[in-house]
């Protein structure tokens, strides 16, 4: 009864507008499962493939054509009667029958969004919320918010070069305080801008703000001064964290502050960074060095990780075999983790595992582009991740996953536990030789 009888992809429509693909996964019983693959813009160099048509008359080339026909032809055959209920065994087919190392031949984004919509399937044959399915009955932690406020890099038209500037509201009761924090700091750095005379353009990719502000400092003191305008104690209250992204201005072994016109080698932007951290309330700082600088990476880590949150994105890409070696040369001490990085969800289990064994905080996360699938929602209270960044709290592809975890936290009522910066705690001592 849990056997699949039928799957099909089809083409859909992320939150860029681009092509993407979307699954669904019907089981004997008549139960099915549908989801939808998200698509970043700054992609690690060592992420899974992501198969576009490339044909620049159709979509200027962004099409997913190939991935649907390689789900709806080659997945689809091998999966028909396969147990939906199985997820190992199905990714591991999934894995099997692509046969490269990166997901190459049939696309990362056709096989996630088998592994997703089979998960919903089963979720559904179970009768359970996906979050307990997944993550079993002990699945009640939610999480602590990392909110994109500000936006630059390859996210926004401006001109900074560090991707996200954000809120995490570590002095929250509760995940829905968190986000009523938010919301106040949100709305008083759009106040913020404006009161400095930056023109407001649309909303970046995330949802945040996108002015073309001077430098990257900037960005830092606009969100210093929201937070203040808020009325929150900056650090006891809101903290502040960045996606520095820096694999997108690294070359030639510096990096190329473009917006301040400044080239930096790795430890001179380590030193601007420590500079950083005791000057203002910086909690967690994510690719502060880029995917391939692994020298810069531990000079890094030697110097901030027993004070702040270092998270791998690019560096690790969700992959276990590039977060152990990220362990074994005390690297990072966080782990960013995008179901799209690597393609099943199987993986992504084994990868939030391999964090945890070793004190390694993992951080569920969106991409850029984005759908109404809020898939992510529960795999956060699955994983009991502790942690969120999904963007900023505009644009329903953005909303689609706070939303959940809200209706999330109204079911499991005094049920649901949340530790909000107590996660942190799991970081003193790490790194501190
Ligand atoms: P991306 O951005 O989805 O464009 O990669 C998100 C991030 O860098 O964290
Ligand atoms: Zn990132």
């Amino acid at each position: 009864m849990s056997r699949i009888q039928s799957l099909k992809a089809r083409q859909v429509f992320d939150s860029r507008g681009y092509p993407t693909v979307e699954v669904e996964v019907i089981l004997n019983s008549g139960v099915s499962g549908r989801a939808i693959v998200p698509s970043g813009a700054s992609t690690g160099k060592f992420e899974a493939l992501e198969l576009r048509d490339g044909d620049p008359a159709s979509f200027s080339g962004k099409g997913v054509t190939h991935a649907v026909e390689n789900v709806n032809h080659r997945i689809a055959p091998a999966l028909i009667d396969f147990d939906g209920l199985n997820q190992a065994a199905l990714d591991q087919r999934l894995v099997e029958l692509d046969g490269t190392g990166n997901k190459s031949s049939l696309g990362a984004n056709a096989i996630l969004g088998v592994s997703l919509a089979a998960a919903r399937a089963g979720a559904a044959f179970a009768g359970l919320p996906l979050y307990t399915y997944l993550g079993g009955v002990n699945a009640r932690r939610l999480p602590l918010p990392m909110v994109n406020i500000l936006s630059g890099g390859l996210h926004a038209g401006g001109q900074i070069d560090f991707q996200d500037f954000l809120m995490i509201p570590v002095g929250a009761q509760s995940y829905s305080h968190a986000l009523q924090m938010t919301f106040d700091v949100y709305h008083s750095t759009r106040k913020q801008i404006q009161e400095k005379g930056y023109e407001l353009p649309g909303l970046a990719d995330e949802g945040g703000f996108g002015p073309k502000l001077q430098s990257n400092l900037e960005a830092l003191e606009i969100l210093l001064e929201a937070i203040l305008m808020a009325g929150y104690s900056p650090g006891k209250e809101v903290a502040i964290g960045l996606d520095v992204a820096s694999s997108h201005f690294y070359a030639q072994g510096g990096y190329k502050l473009a917006a301040e016109n400044r080239m930096l080698d790795s430890l001179q932007m380590a030193e601007m960074l420590e500079q950083w951290v005791s000057k203002y309330p910086l909690i967690s700082i994510e690719d502060g060095m880029a995917e391939e600088d692994w020298e810069g990476w531990e000079i890094l880590s030697k110097k901030l990780c027993h004070k702040v949150q270092l998270i791998g994105d690019d560096l690790f890409t969700t992959n276990a075999a590039r977060l152990q070696q990220g362990i074994e040369r005390g690297i990072a001490n966080a782990v960013l983790i995008k179901v799209n990085q690597i393609g099943t969800l199987t993986e992504t289990f084994e990868t939030v595992e391999l964090a945890r064994r070793h004190g390694y905080l993992p951080v569920i996360s969106a991409r850029s582009g984005e759908t109404e699938d809020a898939f992510i929602a529960d795999l956060t209270v699955a994983t009991g991740a502790g942690q969120i960044k999904i963007g900023s709290i505009a644009r329903s592809s953005r909303l689609a996953k706070y939303n959940r975890l809200l209706r999330i936290e109204e079911e499991l009522g005094s049920a649901g536990i949340y530790q909000g910066a107590g996660v942190f705690e799991v970081l003193k001592g790490l790194g501190g030789s």
